[in-house]
């Protein structure tokens, strides 16, 4: 069923387990996501960015809500980093059931006021919200506690602002980035930063950058052909920790679009003649099904549905 952001997360919080929140970008991807939520009884959230709404518009939207509302469990339509108070109607109007607000990059006080716009939109039309404080980047073991403070997350930051904003849950930066490259060997989080948060807070608190890059995806991909330096992602264990102390979404994107791509690449390597699109991308979601069932298991979620 179709439902809101607050009606997975909350719960997710107060069990102590972790939502897999996936990036969608067509309908193998989406299908993936829902059914592999469904065969392991877990709730689960679909994300589209606005780049993903540009490239497939109301006609993928419309693919992840009629999927989500036939679905077996709790499913909600996410918009991930929306960049302005109209880009949150917009997916209002289309239909989401999560709004993500990323005004983290302005000054604090902006932040607040962009964030609170939003909210009483999205409240207005009982949708729940997702803002961000703090800066996301990967962070060195070594550096000194003034370096991270001034981009992770301020604990007392963020109890004014959620008390400023009423947003329903917040990304907080602990020390994961974006994309394939966290960092060399295991990439550094802040655990100390997220019980500190979790313990003046009781909102859900949001992990992006929470890809695994495992190092067997990345190894096929090499063999199938593909390129990619010193990947590094965020270690299972890490996860494990991080969701038993607060964080109730994880985002994921990276590690399905590395799936997908090794799907494909293995089957176009072993098979040149091969020219049906089924048998390029079924296999290419079954690879991506793994990895989210992998995923699911680590965050805690099976089950909870
Ligand atoms: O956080 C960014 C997500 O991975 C979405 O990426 O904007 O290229 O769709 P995208
Ligand atoms: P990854 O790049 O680690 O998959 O993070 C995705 C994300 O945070 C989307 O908002
Ligand atoms: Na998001
Ligand atoms: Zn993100």
């Amino acid at each position: 069923m179709l439902v809101t952001g607050n009606d997975i997360l909350v719960p997710a919080r107060a069990g102590k387990y972790g939502v897999g929140s996936f990036n969608t970008n067509n309908m193998e991807i989406t299908q993936a996501i829902i059914h592999t939520a469904e065969k392991l009884r877990s709730p689960v959230m679909v994300q589209m960015s606005e780049g993903a709404i540009k490239y497939g518009g109301q006609d993928l939207a419309n693919i992840v809500k009629d999927i989500a509302e036939r679905a077996t469990v709790p499913v909600a339509l996410h918009l991930d980093h929306g960049s302005s108070y109209a880009s949150a109607l917009k997916a209002i109007k289309m239909g989401f059931t999560s709004i993500m607000i990323d005004a983290s990059h302005h000054p604090f006080e902006e932040n607040v006021h962009e964030t609170r716009r939003v909210v009483e939109a999205a409240h207005a039309m009982g949708i729940s919200v997702e803002s961000e404080l703090g800066r996301l980047g990967g962070i060195e073991e070594h550096i000194v506690v003034d370096e991270k403070d001034a981009f992770l997350t301020d604990p007392e930051e963020a109890v004014r602002f959620i008390e400023q904003t009423g947003t329903d849950y917040l990304a907080i930066a602990i020390g994961t980035s974006h994309g394939a490259y966290k960092g060399k060997g295991r990439p550094y989080i802040d655990h100390e930063r997220i019980e500190k948060i979790a313990s003046l807070t009781s909102i859900p608190l949001v992990a992006h950058g929470s890809s695994g890059v495992p190092a067997e995806i990345v190894q096929r991909f090499r063999d199938s052909g593909g390129e990619i330096g010193d990947a590094a992602g965020i270690a299972d264990e890490d996860l494990q920790r991080a969701t038993g102390h607060g964080i109730a979404k994880v985002n994921v994107d990276t590690d399905l679009r590395l799936a997908m791509t090794v799907g494909v690449r293995e089957v176009l390597k072993a098979s040149p003649k091969e020219f049906d699109p089924r048998k390029i991308f079924g296999p290419a979601r079954d690879v991506m099904a793994q990895v989210i069932e992998h995923k699911l298991r680590v965050l805690g979620s099976v089950g909870k549905a």
